[in-house]
């Protein structure tokens, strides 16, 4: 491998407290902090090469070309990368998910960590986890959270410089915990986060949640640091429930859940109701997170896949990391 050809991994995450609604601009400030895990089967791995003789960047995502829209994101986040490095050579970006084929789970946060990690570290910029964290805030506001391992925050922020992820606890402080995905459906999504960020702000049931969050996440927090799953499956089910709720009044209207959702959220419930710890998380799509711990994980999964569903099971995962290469 040559010095310029950097490969990174990075993980997805799960959030407890949802990013949902930015300030409108192309910065990704979001309107309010956020708190998830860090995942550790489900990663992203990218190799990028500087080509000094080439025109133009080069896109290989999952073996294929990626669409004009995903390539003008990436070219719009390379252009920003550019500017504060001062270099100016085309990179080939080849990136890979670790994921199951079709999880159901979003790939953005793992996929603009680890390029923002891998980009920075081929033009030789040796960047702090919160300036990594600040510039992967720009490709997708979730990324900001999986530079770190374990347990992270995202700040709200004012502006620029003060939005960036911190690490709440390392990946080794609550290993038991899980998160089992019922993939409901695995199609993409009709309307991006990227789009329902900017409708968000229209909901009337947006000044309520932004309120609601801060007292939510001191809980998320405390719940975290204790260890209680009760306290944090709780909180975690009314943040997603209120995510939800912001999106089925956004104007016009985002409904992300299917029947096969509440399903899902009925057989939760009734395994809760039932002495097993499983608590629900929704992101922007139909598919169900089941909180629980690795003692539950396998009556869970069990329950999920006689209602016909697959499932997917993942632990906390450490921070993005370069596996192999070094600055050039
Ligand atoms: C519902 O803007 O980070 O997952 O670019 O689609 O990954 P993508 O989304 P992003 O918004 C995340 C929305 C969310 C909640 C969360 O992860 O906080």
């Amino acid at each position: 491998m040559s010095a310029s050809e950097i490969v990174v991994e990075a993980g997805a995450n799960i959030a407890f407290i949802k990013y949902w609604g930015n300030r409108g601009s192309d910065l990704n400030l979001p309107l309010n902090p956020s708190i998830s895990m860090t995942l550790d089967e489900c990663r992203t791995r990218t190799r990028v090469t500087v080509l000094p003789d080439a025109d133009a960047d080069e896109f290989v995502l999952g073996g294929e070309r990626p669409s004009n829209k995903s390539v003008q994101r990436l070219e719009s986040f390379l252009r920003h990368v550019r500017e504060i490095s001062g270099r100016r050579e085309p990179l080939r970006i080849e990136s890979e998910n670790a994921f199951p084929t079709g999880c159901g789970i979003a790939s953005s946060a793992s996929g603009f960590a680890a390029l923002a990690l891998a980009a920075s570290t081929a033009y030789g910029l040796e960047w702090s986890r919160r300036e990594l964290s600040r510039l992967a805030r720009r490709g997708s506001g979730s990324a900001a959270r999986s530079i770190f391992g374990g347990f992270v925050e995202l700040r709200k922020g004012d502006t620029d410089e003060d939005a960036f992820a911190e690490q709440l606890a390392d990946e080794a402080h609550w290993p038991e915990l899980r998160d089992v995905v019922a993939v409901v459906a695995d199609g993409e999504k009709a309307v991006s986060s990227a789009e329902g960020h900017r409708l968000a702000v229209q909901s009337e049931m947006m000044a309520g949640r932004l309120e609601a969050v801060p007292e939510r996440a001191r809980r998320v927090r405390e719940a975290i640091r204790r260890r209680d799953l009760a306290m944090l499956g709780e909180a975690s089910e009314a943040d997603a429930v209120s995510m939800h709720a912001v999106m089925m009044t956004s104007k016009p209207p985002l409904f992300y859940w299917t029947s096969d959702t509440l399903t899902a959220i009925n057989a939760v419930r009734e395994m809760r109701h039932e002495g097993i710890e499983a608590w629900f998380t929704i992101d922007a799509g139909p598919n169900v997170h089941v909180l629980t711990l690795e003692s539950h994980r396998p009556e869970v999964e069990r329950r999920l896949r006689d209602l016909g569903w697959r499932v997917i099971s993942d632990g906390v995962g450490g921070g993005a990391r370069v596996v192999q290469g070094g600055a050039s």
